[in-house]
């Protein structure tokens, strides 16, 4: 599974999806560039994503407010005294990490020991092994599992506050090492925010400190009142946004899953207070159903829902995909209940109280909140859709299995050779057909190679135009997943195609 992981990101980078940022400079830990094909499926995913939200629901709209905001903003939330990573320091090899990654870890390598235990009697007792039954009675995976459980909920107690000095001890009880220097010369475990700040203007002392916002929630919370006053808009209704968010996350890992600089689709929906439970199952539900509408197969998804909250949340739950590297998060969807509207009532000294026309009452709604990564996004999809795949003749064929509304270029128009009048052909056909989707034209190497190119960024179609498509207006359709092909005219293309890729 790793090694399919790594796979799939040097295939982003061969065929230009995702590349490493300044990579000429050796490049810039957690940042990424998209590419010339990871833009144009970056760009589908939140069309996806809009049009499932602001154009399906009358009741949603869509905003776009600025990066920088009033830095108050960030005292109210909660985020300049709250958003912050326990980190620790090793004296040996001088490097940093954050103290709730190094105990997790410690708690998958429990797993990973019974994992093992388990795959060795499997081996051993063949068709007979019974699992339920080995984990029940084998002492070393009793053992394992008891060691596990305790440090998860050692670790998950330490975490509600979090108490800094019980997950230093938790290190030393546990003798985690640094990877690198393999020594446990440990320093206390520090708060360190995520926010990254700048100045604006010219003032050098501190006064003009802004942050780039590290979500885009904020931003829709501050203008609420401004689009429902404007856009006459009536509770329960939504505003959602796409934007780019900032954070200075100390561990960088897993390529674009956990990234500096990166994007969220954020909706927040508005509605009375003592109904927000309803709200929030309800998205719960639609969103799930966004999620398996690409077709990647039910069993690849799950709720996580959190046990413990966080103190202005009633309900939490997160979308997890199955990644190579396990489960993980790919979308959050909180009852954050008024908590974040009260504080900017508080902090701002305005009420932005929503005044009901038919109870005649004013009141702070409460916020059910769905919240998802553009790139965790991308990666899911990207993750699913390579697949490597043994052909009859012995070769093998790497082809993006990329669902066709999402897929970056749609159709490729191929001329058998570059002579006799195909290429104008084959480019007329491309300038019929690239105003209602994307259509790329090729011409280098073999068909065969070009075929194999197509597959690699995911073209759901591919046509070809011989000699007889001279004579009879026909060209070879061919289909990327089941490598059939049909012969149809030239005039049916359009009918054919626009459906099967329109988002
Ligand atoms: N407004 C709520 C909020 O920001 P979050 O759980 O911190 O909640 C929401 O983030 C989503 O944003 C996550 O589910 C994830 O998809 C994405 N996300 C968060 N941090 C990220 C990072 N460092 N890199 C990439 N995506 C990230």
């Amino acid at each position: 599974q790793e090694d399919v992981f790594k796979k799939i990101v040097s295939h982003c980078k061969e065929y230009g999806f995702v590349f490493p940022s300044s990579e000429i400079y050796d490049g810039l830990a957690a940042v990424y560039d998209y590419g010339q094909n990871g833009v144009e499926l970056k760009n589908n995913i939140k069309q996806y994503w809009w049009k499932s939200m602001v154009l399906l629901h009358d009741n949603i709209v869509g905003i776009d407010s600025a990066i920088f905001m009033h830095p108050t903003i960030w005292k109210a939330s909660g985020h300049v005294d709250a958003f912050n990573d326990p980190l620790i320091d090793n004296r040996d090899s001088k490097k940093r990490y954050r103290a709730d990654v190094l105990i997790e870890d410690q708690i998958a390598k429990y797993d990973e020991k019974i994992e093992k235990e388990i795959a060795k009697a499997r081996k051993r007792f063949g068709e007979s092994f019974d699992e339920a039954q080995f984990r029940a009675t084998n002492a070393r995976v009793i053992e394992h599992q008891q060691k596990r459980d305790a440090l998860h909920a050692r670790y998950t107690e330490a975490m509600q506050g979090p108490d800094l000095a019980e997950l230093k001890q938790i290190i030393i009880d546990e003798e985690i090492v640094d990877p690198i220097s393999g020594t446990k010369n440990w320093t206390d475990v520090r708060q360190f925010n995520l926010m990254f700040s700048t100045e604006m203007g010219s003032v050098a002392d501190g006064s003009n400190k802004v942050y780039l916002r590290p979500e885009t929630a904020q931003g829709i919370f501050v203008n609420y009142l401004n689009v429902q006053k404007t856009g006459r808009m009536k509770i329960p209704f939504g505003i959602a946004q796409i934007g780019k968010a900032f954070r200075n996350e100390i561990v960088a890992r897993q390529f674009i899953f956990r990234m500096r600089e990166f994007e969220q689709m954020e909706m927040q929906f508005f509605v009375q207070p003592g109904t927000e439970l309803e709200y929030f199952q309800k998205w719960k539900e639609l969103r799930m159903k966004w999620h398996q509408a690409l077709g990647f197969g039910a069993e690849n998804y799950r709720f996580h829902d959190h046990e413990k909250l966080a103190h202005y949340a009633n309900a939490a739950t997160d979308i997890e995909f199955h990644m190579p590297f396990g489960f993980k998060e790919v979308e959050g969807i909180h009852s954050r209940t008024n908590f974040d509207l009260s504080q900017h009532e508080k902090f701002s000294g305005r009420s932005i109280k929503y005044f009901d026309p038919q109870t005649k009452e004013s009141y702070t709604p409460y916020v059910i909140e769905t919240s998802i990564g553009v790139d965790r996004m991308f990666l899911s999809v990207m993750c699913h859709s390579y697949k490597e795949e043994q052909l009859e003749n012995g070769e093998t064929r790497v082809v993006l299995m990329l669902p066709p509304a999402l897929a970056p270029t749609k159709l490729a128009v191929l001329p058998l050779v570059k002579k006799d009048g195909l290429p104008e052909k084959a480019r007329e056909i491309v300038n019929n057909l690239k105003f209602h989707f994307n259509t790329s034209y090729d011409e280098k190497d073999t068909i065969g190679k070009r075929y194999r190119r197509q597959d690699a960024v995911g073209t759901p179609f591919c046509v070809t135009v011989d000699y007889d498509t001279l004579q009879d207006n026909t060209v070879t359709l061919r289909f990327r997943d089941t490598m059939e092909q049909e012969r149809v005219s030239i005039d049916q293309l359009l009918s054919i195609i626009e459906d099967k890729v329109s988002i």
